[in-house]
């Protein structure tokens, strides 16, 4: 793949929210502690493909795909779009990238005015943004674009709101949203996880046709290695706002190298007969807070391969002998052959 199909590529990003230690403590010493919600990551991700940002809640997915979005601003890092640094474009030039740029929320019912039929919340969008001005061609674009998802382009369903739609038409119409703009990038955060789950894989199907169709890149925010296995090329495993491993989707779930991501393979069967034979792993305890964070390998709490080197050394991630597998453990190697 040529490199000028780089649409977003991210690197050391981090963000730290601050917080008062108690609100008393707060109004006499303005002491300040961080949450670390992302705390050094990179990757990147090419048009037409979807990378999966997988891992528990609170590991900072929805803060990640936030800052990729320019919603929030980061910390310290660089987030570059098609090439060009963001934080070096002017305020006309975010605006341009602005329509480039989409976002596919969890809740349907939240993301969606109640106050807007069907028609006017896909044209929205459109108008907003002044991408078509004649209401002719916005009409048309928004009938194509009801076809894209699954949904009927009569005057009757252009009428309806969303109390009148079932939760799989919302989120249809959440998706065509996105899409009517042709963008070149999208973050989908939890998109199906509210959805029955009969329904979830015709949603997830839909996406999947148009991030192919537009060769859009797609990053697919989830807490769930299934769905990240159906609809990504590749997935990034986040723990306590780090990258922990990364690679191709299948060469992740069946030879996971970190021990996080192994127990995250064991805590959810994925129905395989091919995937390698990995032992049962418990995750014991709790997350820990992005506050305080453990010295050395921030899973040591939890990880029972961990040995003393764990508490004081902090694994980077590296590539290992498969060039697109990337892990952050230092014991990888010799808890791979443990499994053998
Ligand atoms: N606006 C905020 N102010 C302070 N802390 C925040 C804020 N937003 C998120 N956090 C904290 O940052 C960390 C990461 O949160 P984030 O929402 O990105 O996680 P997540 O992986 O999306 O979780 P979930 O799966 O529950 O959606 C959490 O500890 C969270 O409490
Ligand atoms: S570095 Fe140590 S504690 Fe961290 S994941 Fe690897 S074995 Fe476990
Ligand atoms: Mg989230």
């Amino acid at each position: 793949m040529m490199s000028n199909d780089l649409i977003i590529e991210i690197k050391d990003l981090r963000k730290y929210y601050p917080i008062y230690k108690g609100f008393i403590k707060s109004i006499f010493s303005k002491e300040k502690t961080y949450v670390h919600a992302v705390d050094g990551i990179n990757f990147n991700i090419k048009a037409g493909e979807t990378l999966g940002l997988v891992g528990e809640s609170g590991c900072g997915k929805t803060t990640a795909g936030l800052l990729l979005l320019k919603l929030i601003e980061p910390t310290s890092g660089s987030i570059f779009f098609q090439g060009v640094d963001i934080a070096t474009l002017s305020e006309h030039e975010i605006k341009e990238i602005r329509k480039k740029m989409q976002i596919i929320f969890q809740n349907p019912y939240e993301s969606l005015s109640p106050r807007f039929n069907v028609l006017d919340a896909i044209a929205e969008p459109l108008r907003l943004l002044k991408v078509l001005k004649d209401e002719k061609a916005i009409l048309e674009r928004v009938k194509d674009t009801l076809k894209a998802v699954g949904l009927p382009q009569t005057e009757d369903f252009f009428e309806r709101f969303p109390h009148e739609l079932s939760g799989g038409q919302r989120q249809r119409i959440g998706v065509a949203r996105a899409f009517v703009l042709n963008p070149l990038f999208i973050v989908a955060d939890e998109p199906v996880s509210m959805l029955d789950v009969s329904i979830r894989v015709g949603v997830l199907r839909i996406m999947k046709e148009l991030v192919q169709q537009f060769r859009t890149g797609f990053l697919f925010i989830t807490h769930d290695l299934a769905l990240a296995r159906y609809m990504c090329d590749r997935v990034a495993v986040m723990y306590l706002g780090r990258i922990v491993e990364e690679g191709k989707t299948e060469e992740i779930i069946q030879n996971p190298l970190h021990p996080y991501t192994k127990a995250l393979i064991s805590a959810v069967p994925i129905p395989d007969p091919d995937a390698r034979r990995t032992k049962d792993i418990p995750i014991t305890g709790e997350v820990p807070s992005g506050i305080f964070l453990p010295l050395g390998c921030r899973f040591h709490p939890r990880c029972i391969y961990a040995k003393e080197e764990c508490r004081e050394t902090d694994p980077e991630l590296v590539r290992t002998n498969d060039n697109d597998h990337f892990v952050a453990c230092i014991r990888y190697n010799e808890i791979m052959n443990d499994n053998n």
